[in-house]
């Protein structure tokens, strides 16, 4: 008995996180340094290596800068008020002739000005899993911020990755799985800066909620305490990957990691990025995410917006940080080395815009006529609203649809909403507040907030705030009624009633609801009665019942998925502006459904276990919020795989109108592979860490047969059960046109990165010694191929 009250005892003192991180016990936590996080001291900051791609960039960059005086470049970093609508702008040096930076919104669409494309949503181009198309896409939206003179494109968003799933910005970031959107943001930063124009990858780093993002009153930004182990495995790995392609500038991020400020925390900035990734770029702070001068200047912040009451309006008290000997001048040379190469390296110093001279300084007053939309961008506009649908229940061949007599369209998302704002997250909000709390009876909606689950007034194509104007919307009911021009249909529609009548001649009812998210607040739920009701009610009348969710993060559908009459439902995410075009496209078969989830829908919201909400501050962390990322690198579908938990829709699950079957998995190891992996040094690292993390250390191919009568894309994956990690990690996948009947060999690289595992004693990645799982197939719980590789 003595010995079980002991145990409990010392359950009650220790809490361990799933790395086996102990902390101490909750009455010793008398200060910020006794929590759960605590972020190591890591100085001086390593200045820009001017190395590989770099070199010449680097080395004009050096040849300007050094003619810059001391106040010049800390004028510089620091941002300045304008006279343009650009999001930010850094300090000039006219007497040299180097212009200074604009800096713009945001990863989805170039934001406050009009005459530009509104983009498929980061979650959508997740869900797309093509490689070039997000090369595409990012190709083709740089295009439009470097027509209308921005040189930095605030994005793309990797942070959050999705921990949390009702976070409110899951929907900018691309996927939870952190090699999924590791590959697409490498793709988009190479498109975006293949443009000429510099990404802005955010939100450095560990930014899983929008609750206590930033300090109110007496109480500081929520920490964020991941462990060493998680950070590089989880949550650093797709900056690594955007680092690896070149991006020229990264913004850390409002909250705290392990008790320290993201834009003064030289764990995060001079030891991650700045030494392990050999970051050649420059950081910017969220706006108004600096809350330090001398620690964040020594940490290894470079640029401070929107303006700096730190460093000062014109960057004065830098300079008094170095003339009175707190800091050395070679930081501040170093500051603006970094910045200046990024503008040399992306070519802005040859026939570049203006600066801002396409961003109108109110929204609402945008007349300015330069056009940024080039023709070039509609297939990629269409292919991209196209690949994001995710089909994921398709019964009794309801679609696709097939010139039907009748169709009825329900739902408050089918049409498009009642005005189109210069930046569409106040069309959005306009939704909200016109009409929407009558239907849904949000008490006490306007104040306080949260906002509602969903967008009443019309349908979404991307969520709010991080959105753009888009040049105009294809909303499902525009291209369903001009598809039942084409077929000589007839449509019933009601977009208002809760409970609508049901034409018993109708062929199909097809229901359109939505998930909606904004910056700044989580959602507060991932399903909501309004809709579900209006679902199931329509279903009670209708026996081929379509559900189409405009989701900007995971949306349940466990409140009526196995209802007979409900017989076929798609995510189809936020398509941006041609939504319903692409809809239609696939709801007709005149294209095959391509998506897969880049997330996994659970059953229940309880089965996102540890983080399924976002962290409130409580009891004796009301001061100073904490959130403990104690199930490690168990997000997502590694948590549902490591608790044995079914979740409704796995991770890499989507249908089509084919089948196809995989066989002869073939798998080789390169000779001679070791085990050891030299820590990261100056002498090893190129941009993204250690270069022989990209080197191919196994290959594994296999044969996909489409065996059915449509031609069709299959997304083949891979996943590595890598000795002592989870059950599986996706490593490989690839998106393939495949004709009816024939067959395609599809090979994935295995990179060392991909097989290794972050040492924290030996503050390295290293190949495990063992058996290595190997699975491939159609999604994370669709694996008909499986063998092992063995690294010895
Ligand atoms: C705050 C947001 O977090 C960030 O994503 C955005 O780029 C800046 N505001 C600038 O608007």
């Amino acid at each position: 008995m003595q010995l079980l009250q002991a145990f409990i005892a010392l359950l009650v003192l220790f809490r361990s996180s799933a790395s086996g991180v102990v902390v101490p016990r909750q009455s010793e936590i008398t200060e910020d340094s006794y929590f759960y996080g605590q972020s190591p001291p890591v100085y001086p900051t390593p200045e820009m290596p001017g190395s590989g791609p770099w070199a010449v960039a680097y080395a004009k960059a050096v040849a300007l800068v050094s003619q810059m005086t001391l106040e010049e470049k800390a004028n510089v970093t620091v941002g300045h008020s304008t006279s343009t609508g650009c999001s930010g702008v850094t300090g000039s040096v006219p007497r040299l002739g180097w212009p200074g930076l604009c800096l713009s919104d945001a990863g989805n669409g170039l934001r406050a000005t009009d005459l530009v494309n509104g983009w498929p949503s980061g979650i959508h181009v997740g869900a797309s899993w093509n490689r070039d198309l997000a090369y595409q896409r990012a190709l083709h939206m740089g295009g439009e911020f470097k027509t209308k003179g921005v040189n930095v494109a605030l994005g793309p968003v990797i942070g959050p990755l999705g921990r949390v799933a009702k976070a409110g910005r899951n929907w900018e970031g691309i996927s939870n799985d952190p090699y999924l959107g590791g590959e697409l943001v490498y793709q988009t930063v190479l498109g975006i800066q293949t443009a000429g124009v510099i990404t802005s990858v955010k939100h450095y780093i560990g930014n899983e909620q929008e609750t206590n993002r930033n300090p109110s009153s007496n109480v500081s930004a929520v920490s964020s305490n991941i462990d060493d182990k998680t950070i590089h495995e989880t949550y650093l790995w797709p900056f690594a990957s955007a680092v690896h392609a070149g991006a020229g500038c990264v913004m850390c991020s409002y909250n705290r990691v392990n008790n320290s400020y993201s834009c003064q925390n030289s764990k995060l900035l001079n030891g991650l990025l700045k030494t392990e990734l050999g970051f050649e770029g420059w950081v910017t702070s969220d706006w108004d995410a600096q809350h330090t001068g001398l620690s964040s200047t020594l940490a290894g912040l470079d640029v401070a917006m929107p303006n700096s009451s730190f460093w000062g309006t014109n960057g004065e008290n830098l300079t008094l940080s170095v003339t009175n000997g707190s800091v050395p001048e070679s930081r501040v040379t170093d500051m603006v080395t970094r910045i200046v190469a990024s503008w040399y390296q992306m070519g802005q110093d040859t026939n570049f815009p203006v600066e801002g001279i396409g961003m109108p300084a109110n929204y609402y007053d945008p007349h300015v006529t330069i056009n940024a939309r080039d023709p070039s961008s509609k297939p990629v506009l269409i292919d991209g609203a196209m690949e994001g649908h995710v089909l994921v229940k398709n019964t009794n061949n309801a679609l696709p649809l097939n010139s039907p007599k009748m169709i009825s369209i329900f739902g408050y998302d089918a049409q498009a909403p009642p005005a189109n704002d210069i930046e569409s997250a106040s069309q959005v909000f306009g939704a909200w507040t016109v009409g929407g709390e009558s239907i849904l009876d949000y008490a006490g909606f306007f104040s306080p907030l949260p906002p509602p689950q969903i967008a009443i007034n019309g349908t979404i194509i991307s969520g709010g705030n991080g959105a753009n104007s888009p040049a105009y919307i294809s909303a499902p009911f525009d291209a369903l009624n001009e598809q039942a021009y084409n077929d000589g249909t007839a449509i019933f529609w009601d977009f208002t009633s809760q409970d609508p009548t049901v034409d018993t001649s109708t062929d199909a009812c097809l229901v359109f609801i939505n998930a909606f998210a904004t910056e700044g607040y989580d959602r507060v739920g991932l399903h909501d009665d309004y809709s579900d009701n209006l679902i199931e009610n329509v279903a009670a009348s209708c026996s081929n019942t379509i559900v189409v969710i405009h989701n900007a993060g995971p949306r349940l559908v466990d409140q009526w998925i196995e209802n007979p009459n409900i017989t076929a439902v798609i995510f189809a995410h936020l398509p941006g502006q041609d939504s319903g075009r692409a809809l239609v496209q696939l709801l007709y078969g005149y294209e095959s459904f391509s998506g897969k989830l880049p997330y996994t829908v659970a059953k229940n919201e309880s089965d996102y276990i540890n983080a399924g909400n976002p962290s409130e501050p409580e009891g004796i962390y009301e001061l100073f919020p904490q959130s403990d990322f104690t199930e490690g690198v168990y997000i997502d579908y590694k948590g549902f795989d490591q608790n044995d938990i079914t979740p409704r829709y796995e991770f890499g699950f989507g249908l089509t109108y084919t089948t196809f079957a995989y066989s002869d998995l073939d798998i080789s190891l390169s000779p001679s592979v070791s085990t050891s992996c030299l820590p990261p040094s100056p002498e090893n690292i190129i941009q993204g860490g250690i270069a022989s993390l990209w080197d191919v250390v196994a290959t594994v191919t296999a044969v996909v047969q489409n065996t059915g009568e449509v031609d069709a894309s299959e997304i083949a994956q891979l996943y590595i059960g890598i000795p002592g990690g989870p059950v599986r990690q996706l490593r490989g996948f690839e998106k393939v046109l495949i004709e009816a009947g024939t067959s395609v060999t599809v090979s994935f690289d295995l990179l060392r990165r991909d097989l290794s595992e972050w040492d924290t004693g030996a503050q390295s990645w290293v190949l495990q010694q063992g058996q290595y799982g190997v699975w491939v197939g159609a999604s994370s719980r669709i694996l008909p191929l499986s063998g092992t590789l063995v690294i010895s």
